[in-house]
């Protein structure tokens, strides 16, 4: 499938999830829902990707799910369609590297669901985050009444959700919504900077202490810490933890260089 609206560029161990649809503000069309499952995919598969951002841009992030085609879906062309688009944002939460999301401009509904499918978020000055779907006579359906709860707390997820109002880039720090705010100019150099980190890490360390933490806070706490046994014991299979612990002995702390398996 060529893409249109969403490619993934490599750098330097950084893959790069780039939304451009630029006359829609990135509106999150089904197209787009397609082609993010792709990029998602590739981004899982290629080797040579070993931490993702997520970027809309310099401009806008994603203003939502794209109005103009919802507004002419059926009840049941939605129940057909929704767990694609619903799952298009759970590709993106599931690749098993880092991800950051850079927000510039408006992360809305499902451009602020998007968002929180990342790890963290870092956020420009001028960003405004918000699920305003409520003011269209509608809900989240890409996991923003699930992640948002889980990550800044019920009542402040309610309030948001309940009102759609919009949040600006300090508010959105305040409450945990984004993890740093930085002159626009800078969010998409700084999340990269903050990915590019584990280019030389030990990518299946990251990887259980991904699914550790996102599947532990599935879990009620002994079934978390079953999960995070489970984990460990299997680094203890990688060539990575031979040469960390191995290098450790030898050099000193962080010295290591890791194969990658
Ligand atoms: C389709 C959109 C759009 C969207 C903007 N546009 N947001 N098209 N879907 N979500 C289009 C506008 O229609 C317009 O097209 C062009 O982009 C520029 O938008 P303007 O409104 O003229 O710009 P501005 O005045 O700067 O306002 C920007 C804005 C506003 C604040 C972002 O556009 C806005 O409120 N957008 C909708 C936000 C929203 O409700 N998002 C949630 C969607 S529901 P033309 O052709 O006129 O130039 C959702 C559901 C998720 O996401 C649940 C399932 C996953």
């Amino acid at each position: 499938m060529t893409s249109e609206f969403v490619r993934l560029e490599v750098a330097d161990g950084v893959g790069t999830i780039r939304l451009d649809r630029p006359k829609a503000m990135n509106a999150i069309s089904i197209q787009v829902q397609d082609e993010l499952r792709v990029a998602a995919a590739e981004a899982t598969a290629r080797a040579d990707v070993r931490a993702v951002v997520v970027w809309g841009g310099e401009k806008v992030f994603a203003a939502g799910n794209d109005v103009k085609e919802m507004s002419t879906m059926s009840y049941t062309d939605m129940v057909d369609r929704v767990e694609a688009l619903q799952g298009a944002v759970n590709a993106i939460a599931r690749i098993p590297k880092p991800v950051v999301a850079a927000v510039n401009g408006y992360a809305l509904g499902g451009g602020c669901e998007l968002a929180l499918a990342a790890d963290l978020r870092f956020a420009a000055e001028n960003a405004v985050l918000g699920q305003p779907e409520v003011l269209l006579g509608i809900i989240p359906g890409a996991g923003g009444t699930q992640r948002l709860p889980r990550l800044i707390g019920p009542s402040r997820a309610k309030d948001l959700l309940y009102s759609g109002r919009f949040v600006k880039a300090e508010e959105a720090l305040a409450i945990g919504l984004v993890d740093r705010v930085v002159p626009a100019a800078d969010v998409y150099t700084e999340a990269v900077a903050w990915a590019a980190r584990f280019a030389t890490a030990a990518p299946y360390a990251l990887r259980a202490i991904k699914e550790s933490v996102d599947r532990g806070l599935e879990a009620d706490l002994e079934t978390g810490l079953q999960i995070e046994r489970q984990h460990f014991s299997s680094v203890f299979a990688t060539e990575d933890s031979r040469t960390g612990m191995q290098s450790f002995i030898e050099n000193g702390p962080g010295k290591a260089t890791f194969e990658g398996r």
